[in-house]
């Protein structure tokens, strides 16, 4: 019996993409039963409500869902579903791996696995304006909440990662020199857990400016980096960058009960139903998932023919610098499987 997946195809570009992976996966034998279900701009205007229960309610039954990327309104709105989705399902770990697929650009050997703490830090949501006299906003405030609950499974998070992938390093990178409380404290539990596996992986820390530098000049240094949520945030858009953006850098979200796997970028509005979305990015978070349930064949196989695609510019999207089309891509992609 095939194993039931939630699929959230999402909004612009992406029932586009959902649908050339799911031939992809197809095409490698990697066989599930889909769950369709809504979320996003695109679930408001069917079911009123970005994130209707029934999507909830089958990603809590099957526990891992592949998703297309959802639109928020900026400033007003509703408040992002990825954040919810984040919050509903405990989704701790974002896990977001970057590796080298087009060659000729400023490095050849990227490699780097960004581990961000996905719920807590500076985006736990605290924030409010304070009044004074009459101007309400007159001051805002966001609180950076660090728990050591939080710090001690996302570092765990990282070093088991790191042991059962055979990654030789851990790079921590904080603020802790300015934050001392906050950062101070996932600075302290990394160096008392890196002791625990000392002689399997290596620790450093980074302060988290000095790390930015570092990973713009020498990418190579650096294997595992797990950093707090902001941080993450933006370190793991540099990175993709360093392996040619956004096109190509997947991401999973990671719970004890659940896993949502997806794309990093957005919906890509400017580009929606022009059949020119690259579905690459997207097909990589499902090769994130494959291995998460233990299907490394399939996975490989289709990371193999993605690379091969790449390197001999088969009928690539645009934005990879080719003239193909969403589904010629994929027919390429599905040819070489
Ligand atoms: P975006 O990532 O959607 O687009 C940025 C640029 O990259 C655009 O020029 C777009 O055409 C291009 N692009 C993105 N994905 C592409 C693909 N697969 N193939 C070819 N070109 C691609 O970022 P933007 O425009 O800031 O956000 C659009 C919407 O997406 C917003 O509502 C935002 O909130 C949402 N978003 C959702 C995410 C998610 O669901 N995980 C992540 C980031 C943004």
């Amino acid at each position: 019996m095939p194993q039931t997946v939630t699929l959230i195809p999402g909004d612009g570009i992406g029932p586009d993409i959902t649908r050339a992976v799911v031939r992809v996966l197809e095409a490698a034998g990697a066989q599930f039963d889909w769950d369709e279900r809504p979320a996003g701009v695109s679930a408001v205007e069917t079911h009123n409500t970005p994130l209707p229960q029934e999507t909830i309610d089958s990603i809590r039954q099957t526990r891992v869902a592949l998703k297309g990327p959802l639109t928020t309104p900026s400033g007003v709105g509703f408040r992002s579903i990825n954040v919810a989705l984040r919050k509903e399902f405990d989704l701790y770990a974002n896990v977001r791996p970057a590796r080298t697929l087009v060659t000729g650009g400023r490095y050849e050997d990227v490699d780097i696995v960004l581990i961000r703490e996905n719920t807590e830090g500076l985006y736990s949501g605290v924030e409010h304006y304070i009044g004074i006299g009459d101007d309400p906003r007159a001051a805002a405030e966001s609180v950076m909440l660090v728990t050591r609950f939080g710090v001690n499974r996302i570092l765990r998070y990282a070093f088991e990662y790191a042991v059962k992938n055979g990654r030789k390093k851990v790079t921590l990178a904080h603020k802790a020199n300015i934050l001392k409380y906050t950062q101070g404290l996932f600075l302290d539990m990394g160096k008392e857990i890196a002791r625990e596996y000392e002689g399997r992986v290596e620790f450093e820390d980074q302060i988290i400016d000095a790390a930015a530098m570092k990973l713009v000049m020498d990418p190579g240094r650096f294997d595992v980096i797990v950093s707090e949520n902001m941080f993450g945030d933006i370190l793991s858009d540099l990175i993709a960058g360093l392996v040619g953006g956004l096109g190509l850098a997947p991401g999973a979200n990671i719970g004890k009960d659940a896993a949502i796997f997806e794309a990093v970028h957005g919906s890509a509005p400017d580009i929606a139903g022009k059949n020119i979305a690259n579905p690459a990015a997207l097909l990589m978070g499902a090769t994130l998932m494959l291995e998460h349930l233990g299907m490394a064949e399939p996975a490989a196989r289709i990371k193999a023919a993605l690379a091969g695609a790449v390197r001999e510019n088969d009928t690539l999207t645009p934005d990879l610098g080719g003239s193909g089309t969403t589904d010629s891509f994929t027919d390429a992609l599905i040819r070489r499987l």
